[in-house]
């Protein structure tokens, strides 16, 4: 069997997409291992999830840095101390610099609750209920330089309900999240997706 992609997770809170990762990886013919958990908030529920499953933490506070590039370089030196190949975001509430971008191009995924390129940013659930939305849903995708941007892997839809708000809607697409997360890992880490820098970046 071709070894596990070695994959690290970005969180900043609850960590529930992060432990359907977990989860999922605890399977043995799952293409990918979770070989740390690191947080921009030390309060983050999802670090004691991860260390109670027996994954490496990691808490880093942004008011230990003096700007976000020292930031993000310690993020890649932790990550690096890892070995990680792949980087998943799981509800991390964080610009991340240019350079950390370039750093992880292809191999940094994101989950985001809406069908992009829909409802980007916050709040997405109120945006589609604003929007009068008849469908919304859930997507990964690669990490770019724009929020939300970058193309997508996979996507999955639940419909919008008369009588849905913020929060009925919110639970019914994380349970989608939970699933959708770690089907688009595993495509990554067994090479049936992949992203390259565009030819004619950076002029
Ligand atoms: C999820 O809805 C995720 O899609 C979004 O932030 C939320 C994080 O939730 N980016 P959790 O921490 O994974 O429970």
């Amino acid at each position: 069997m071709t070894p596990r992609k070695r994959v690290a997770i970005l969180i900043s809170g609850r960590g529930s997409n992060m432990a359907a990762l977990i989860a999922a990886a605890q399977a043995d013919d799952y293409p990918a291992e979770i070989v740390g958990v690191l947080s921009n908030r030390a309060a983050a529920e999802g670090l004691g999830i991860a260390a109670a499953a027996g994954v490496a933490t990691r808490a880093l506070a942004q008011s230990r840095f003096p700007d976000r590039a020292s930031m993000d370089a310690a993020i890649t030196e932790q990550l690096e101390a890892w070995n990680a190949e792949i980087v998943c975001l799981a509800g991390f509430m964080r610009i991340l610099t240019p350079e950390f971008v370039d750093r992880w191009l292809g191999r940094m995924i994101n989950i985001h609750p809406s069908l992009l390129p829909l409802f980007k940013g916050l709040e997405p659930h109120a945006q589609a209920l604003a929007a009068g939305a008849s469908e919304h849903g859930c997507s990964v995708h690669f990490v770019t330089h724009g929020m939300d941007e970058g193309p997508v892997i996979l996507q999955a839809r639940v419909p919008v309900l008369p009588e849905d708000n913020s929060e009925t809607l919110a639970a019914r697409v994380l349970a989608e999240e939970h699933r959708l997360y770690p089907k688009a890992l595993a495509m990554l880490a067994r090479g049936e997706v992949s992203f390259q820098r565009p030819a004619h970046h950076g002029n």
